[in-house]
């Protein structure tokens, strides 16, 4: 088994893995009202790409795949993709990334392909103010999606919250009282300048309230796991509840960033925050053997940028997150 070390010595073991471009929200540091700039399903990778792709990304020590979108449920037979993923021997952590409106519909059909790790985007627990901020009226529909998630057995579950000045960051407190009462963990998350929409998005510094919450509800302070993920957390003395501040502008973490992007039409990300790319489709399309692939991989993870430059330069990043899954 090989593995993937990057300039900077980092292990990449980490594939977001966007499945399609296509949303049913329109949250509005995402994607604008009317957007319609999107993929044709010709350049999207079959289910059958993908799964030679990520195998051979396995075998070169990714084992770890979070599925993303847009909205990954949009994506017609996507349980059936991540039982397939599931199956490869290397990866033991299949995840998903979803906005909750469809998960009532296709939640037991993801537990039973072996998903396990759910994160749901919740930005506000005020019905009006969801359709405000996410651009549709279905606050209801991810209330219930959230329901029956936690009865599937779905673990942990984790309610992304984009903590917005003036929007909703009088509702940080509630949301914290709610994700303890409810079992989830709940992740803050600072405004990234992606797109039009992430810079137009009422940036808030989440410095403060990490030391404010910390206090009001005495939580301790975990001591950051490399390769854990983005988000440094605080937790409850029993451990029974934690929140995660994910912190991409007042404290970066990509020091121990340990993960790579694939947009649905085969393009690899080497950074959110940065223009590095290479485009895998064109390979998977020819008669490139998987030993071609490995070396483009091998190439690609050499252009992995240091680091993000929202604060430098934040009109940088012109393609929207939806097309990077976050
Ligand atoms: P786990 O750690 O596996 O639970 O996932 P995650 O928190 O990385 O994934 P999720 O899709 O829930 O993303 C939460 C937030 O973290 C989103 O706003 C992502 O854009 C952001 N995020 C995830 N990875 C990175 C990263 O490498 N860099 C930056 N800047 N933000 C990231
Ligand atoms: N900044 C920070 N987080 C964002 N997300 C989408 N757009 C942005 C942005 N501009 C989050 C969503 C979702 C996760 C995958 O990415 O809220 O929870
Ligand atoms: Fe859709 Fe997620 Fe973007 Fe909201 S954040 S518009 S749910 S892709």
């Amino acid at each position: 088994m090989g593995t993937l070390i990057d300039r900077f010595g980092r292990h990449i073991d980490y594939l977001r893995l966007s499945v399609t471009d296509r949303c049913d929200l329109r949250c509005q540091y995402c994607m604008p009202e009317g957007f319609k700039g999107f993929e044709e399903p010709a350049h999207w990778l079959t289910f059958d790409e993908i799964e030679r792709l990520v195998s051979i990304f396995a075998q070169l020590g990714i084992s770890r795949v979070r599925l993303t979108g847009g909205e990954p449920l949009l994506r017609k037979g996507l349980p059936e993709l991540a039982a397939r993923l599931a199956k490869l021997p290397e990866l033991h952590d299949i995840s998903l990334s979803t906005n909750g409106t469809q998960l009532v519909k296709h939640g037991a059909a993801l537990r039973s392909a072996g998903v396990q790790r759910l994160n749901v985007s919740l930005d506000t627990l005020q019905a009006e103010r969801f359709h405000q901020i996410c651009g549709r009226p279905v606050f209801d529909d991810v209330l219930a999606g959230l329901a029956h998630a936690r009865q599937l057995g779905f673990d942990p579950i984790k309610i992304n919250m984009v903590a917005m000045k003036g929007v909703n960051d009088d509702e940080i407190d509630d949301m914290v009282s709610f994700c303890m009462d409810q079992g989830f963990v709940l992740r803050l998350i600072e405004t990234m300048p992606v797109g039009q929409t992430g810079r137009d998005a009422q940036f808030l510094d989440l410095q403060a309230e990490l030391d404010r919450i910390q206090h009001r509800f005495g939580l301790l302070d975990q001591i950051q796991l490399v390769g854990a993920g983005p988000a440094r957390y605080l937790s409850t003395v029993d451990g029974r509840f934690s929140v995660g501040f994910i912190t991409p502008i007042s404290q970066h973490f990509c020091a121990s960033c340990n993960r790579i992007r694939m947009t649905v039409d085969g393009t690899l990300h080497l950074c959110l925050g940065q223009e590095a790319q290479v485009e895998f489709r064109p390979l998977l399309r020819s008669e490139a053997s998987d030993s071609e692939i490995v070396a483009a991989i091998h190439q690609a993870i050499e252009l992995k940028p240091e680091r993000h430059e929202f604060r430098e330069q934040p009109s940088k990043i012109m393609r929207f997150m939806s097309m990077t899954g976050g």
